[in-house]
């Protein structure tokens, strides 16, 4: 693991209160990354993301879904809409806690998509409550990772999921440069730490979770940061950035960095799906 002590949660709630309009504009309604199959939309790619995940952690109709870091309410609505889910989405950002439960109500699925505003990491939820805790992109803010993994599997029903796609640190980190570019991922995107795949994997099984499905989708997601790039580049966000603070032109500078960090095997995209045993 590779951590970033300077990282506070106020930088992270700051961050997303002040961006989520702009990824909006620039990306969509999903804050991840696109998996793509070929030559499809940006758009396409983020939603095969979300619908790659539930295919992998087979979830089902019906299913009581808690969604950690819920974003705009992305993938919550999704569920609710498609599936029939019952969704709690989690954010710390009150901005996008706002945002989602607009869009959950414009979606007309409100009753089934509700959202708070808090730290998932504070978070107390009924023992055995859940089929399903879906995290994408979140587990790279928290502070604790083994112990948000042993809450969340005491949350989860026997036989519940928890479906999860992370930014990973890469598997070999010999070079100084690669642990460089690391760390300086996680100070522009605000994470404590970045984990291996191997640390995911312990976590999950250190907190009595079955791993059952581990995917590296580096190469299929990478694509993301040379269209963010872009855009940045066309529509001169860099110059209003400046205008707004340090940590947001940080941020849009270390686009490169974590571009370079997936292509030299620095950071991989992971995938993970792993079982309360029944
Ligand atoms: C990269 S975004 C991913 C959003 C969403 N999962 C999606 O795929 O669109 C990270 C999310 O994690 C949330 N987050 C970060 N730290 C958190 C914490 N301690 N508790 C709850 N949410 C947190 C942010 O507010 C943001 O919604």
């Amino acid at each position: 693991m590779i951590a970033c002590p300077s990282v506070r949660q106020s930088d992270i709630r700051g961050h997303y209160n002040l961006t989520t309009p702009f990824y909006r504009l620039l990306w969509g309604v999903h804050i991840h990354h696109g998996l793509w199959e070929g030559n499809e939309s940006s758009r396409a790619a983020q939603q095969n993301l979300t619908e790659t995940l539930i295919r992998e952690a087979a979830i089902e109709r019906g299913a009581r879904v808690l969604d950690v870091g819920c974003g705009m309410g992305g993938s919550s609505i999704h569920l609710a809409k498609n599936l029939g889910c019952e969704v709690t989405g989690v954010t710390i950002s009150p901005v996008q806690r706002w945002w989602a439960t607009q869009r959950a109500r414009w979606n007309r699925v409100g009753s089934r998509a509700k959202f708070r505003c808090t730290d998932a990491e504070k978070l107390e939820v009924p023992a055995e409550s859940l089929d399903v805790v879906w995290c994408i992109e979140c587990s790279e803010h928290l502070f604790d990772k083994p112990r948000f993994f042993e809450k969340a599997a005491a949350w989860l029903k026997p036989g519940g999921r928890i479906a999860l796609c992370a930014w990973l640190a890469g598997d070999d980190l010999q070079s100084e440069a690669k642990v460089k570019d690391v760390y300086d991922v996680c100070e522009g995107f605000f994470c404590p730490s970045l984990g291996s795949t191997d640390d995911y994997c312990g976590w999950m099984r250190d907190a009595g979770l079955t791993v059952e499905r581990v995917h590296d989708w580096t190469s299929r997601v990478d694509r993301t940061w040379e269209l963010c790039r872009d855009r940045v580049q066309k529509t001169h966000m860099r110059w209003l950035a400046r205008a707004i603070d340090a940590n947001t032109v940080m941020f849009l500078d270390r686009f490169d960095t974590i571009l370079r960090a997936y292509r030299t095997g620095a950071m991989k995209y992971g995938c993970f799906v792993a079982r309360k045993p029944d």
